[in-house]
């Protein structure tokens, strides 16, 4: 089966790496700021491990990811942290495994983004942090623009423009402490906690 991503991934950091220089690491750096130190960490949809970089100290961490593909370009950048093929939908994990879970451009891809939110609270201990960087629906005539936009990023890379995803959150049952809206609200910085 082939996956969204599987074909990105030789190309995924030559892409992105000027968006890393002019805005991403400096998001990743303030996303990975939430999170405990010596804590036990889950990231969902690792991609090429961008984020690997920034981790915190760590007591452990798991980085989970769909894409083979994009699992073996992470591989080549961590020794300590344990990757795992796994969807987001369906984690491999029992109940309360982690203190913390978190993702950066994830949700936006994610078939159905409130399963993957059940199986974050199902794995994330009660009153543990879920920590979201995503591109989501601006508000305003921006807004619009995106939900149009969207059509044609589903069509061809399965990327959805137009999600709320602070309120999909919310709604999946996710105490929301905190959204930090970024560049004209294209990105939200999401604190959320997972009931006691
Ligand atoms: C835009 S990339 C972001 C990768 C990385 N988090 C980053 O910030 O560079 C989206 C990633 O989500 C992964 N993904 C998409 N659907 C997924 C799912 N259902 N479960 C886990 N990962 C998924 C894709 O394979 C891809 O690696």
């Amino acid at each position: 089966m082939e996956r969204p991503y599987d074909n990105f991934a030789t190309y995924y950091d030559r892409v992105f790496r000027p968006f890393e220089r002019l805005y991403l690491a400096a998001a990743r750096r303030e996303t990975i700021a939430e999170l405990p130190e010596n804590a036990m960490l889950l990231e969902v949809g690792a991609g090429t491990g961008a984020n690997f970089e920034y981790y915190p100290r760590f007591r452990s961490a798991v980085a989970s990811e769909l894409s083979p593909q994009m699992l073996g370009h992470a591989r080549t950048k961590t020794s300590s942290i344990a990757l795992t093929q796994a969807d987001a939908q369906q984690l491999p994990f029992p109940d309360d495994r982690f203190d913390a879970a978190f993702a950066t451009l994830v949700f936006c891809t994610i078939p159905d983004p409130a399963r993957a939110f059940g199986e974050l609270s199902r794995v994330v201990k009660p009153g543990g942090l879920i920590v979201l960087f995503e591109h989501v629906r601006p508000s305003g005539i921006l807004g619009y623009v995106f939900d149009v936009l969207s059509r044609a990023t589903v069509a061809l890379i399965d990327d959805h423009f137009d999600r709320r995803t602070a309120e999909t959150a919310r709604l999946s049952g996710l105490e929301i402490i905190e959204i930090r809206s970024k560049a004209f609200g294209i990105f939200n910085l999401i604190v959320a906690r997972v009931g006691a």
